[in-house]
């Protein structure tokens, strides 16, 4: 379902339906009932955005090469969602999407807002940790405003994996599982992560900033040699390229559907579980407080890793999981 565009998207949906002809300026501006001076202002803010268009005073505009980036109006273009993405902030470069996201959640923006970046100087990790976020990945800060307690908030980040890993699976060939609780792999290598932070009261979320970080179109050579055997791209893996503006159009959408089950959460999980990574293995657990070694065999409804511990059940919230064989431990 499309929703109305604004002038913007309308120029450009216009420019892209007439690929084939020249569309001159009156037409343009007939059509929108916009001056003419503002459709050639928008004209050159899209060329200076990377597109090609071809324009000559006597006929008009042609759209030839559109550029490979993440302009709020290409994504509004065909995204089909009612809540997630109807409202995007835009940057060439941020220091975090999701330092701009929770500032502009604490200042009441609507829910479903997205924050958006062509690369991040100062992309934020857990724990604190840096993450590097060069140009051609996807880093992405979504507002929500959900009605569950804060015990409950973990599930966003149980939606966010479920849509990044559905969506690489459906853009590429690639066969990406879930690392609990936020880490997408290929292979034994990372490809993705979410950080999701919360703003609440003792028994009410005010927002959460789900932040998401994929590793699509920029080759391993970007990251650090010391890194190589720790994490990869989607390119790396394929060497394929993918549309960035179609990955995010199908990410928001998939998240909007897991979105409106939050409260059908098994069916969630049941969907979750068959991407997971960590279900069924021996893992090595360390939650800043001990470090245990189990079986992590299932998730609870109320997102907590349950993990077998010699004969006793334990449940987990948070914690760094790595793969435990007999006598070490890999980086997973
Ligand atoms: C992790 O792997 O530790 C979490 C990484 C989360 C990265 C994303 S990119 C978009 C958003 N903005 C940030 O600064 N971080 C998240």
């Amino acid at each position: 379902m499309k929703k109305s565009l604004d002038r913007r998207e309308r120029v450009l949906d216009l420019l892209y339906q007439n690929q084939d002809r020249y569309l001159s300026g009156e037409e343009l501006s007939n059509k929108l009932g916009v001056s003419r001076t503002s459709i050639w202002k928008y004209i050159n803010y899209l060329r200076e955005a990377g597109y090609q268009i071809e324009s000559s005073s006597k006929v008009g505009y042609q759209l030839i090469t559109p550029a490979d980036n993440l302009l709020p109006e290409e994504i509004k273009r065909n995204l089909d969602t009612e809540i997630i993405g109807r409202e995007i902030i835009y940057y060439k470069e941020v220091d975090s999407t999701n330092n701009v996201a929770k500032k502009l959640a604490q200042s009441g923006v609507k829910e479903g807002t997205i924050v958006i970046a062509e690369e991040q100087k100062s992309g934020k990790g857990r724990l604190g940790r840096e993450f590097c976020s060069p140009l051609g990945g996807i880093w992405v800060s979504c507002i929500l405003r959900p009605d569950i307690k804060p015990t409950l908030a973990t599930r966003a980040t149980y939606i966010a994996s479920l849509a990044i890993v559905k969506t690489i699976s459906k853009l590429s060939a690639v066969d990406a599982k879930i690392k609990w609780p936020n880490d997408l792999l290929v292979g034994d290598k990372k490809v993705s992560g979410i950080l999701t932070e919360m703003g609440a009261e003792l028994d009410r979320v005010d927002y959460l900033v789900v932040g998401m970080g994929i590793n699509l179109n920029f080759p391993i050579e970007i990251f650090d040699e010391s890194l190589h055997n720790k994490v990869t791209t989607i390119y790396t893996e394929t060497g394929k390229k993918i549309s960035r503006v179609e990955f995010v159009q199908d990410l928001l959408e998939e998240l909007e559907m897991s979105y409106k089950k939050l409260n059908n959460f098994q069916d969630i999980l049941e969907e979750w579980k068959s991407y997971s990574y960590t279900l069924g293995r021996t893992v090595k657990l360390d939650n800043n407080k001990e470090e245990i070694i189990g079986e992590a065999f299932d998730i609870a409804e109320d997102g907590a890793l349950l993990v077998k511990v010699d004969n006793e059940i334990r449940r987990f919230y948070s914690g760094e999981v790595s793969l435990y064989h007999q006598g070490f431990s890999s980086g997973n």
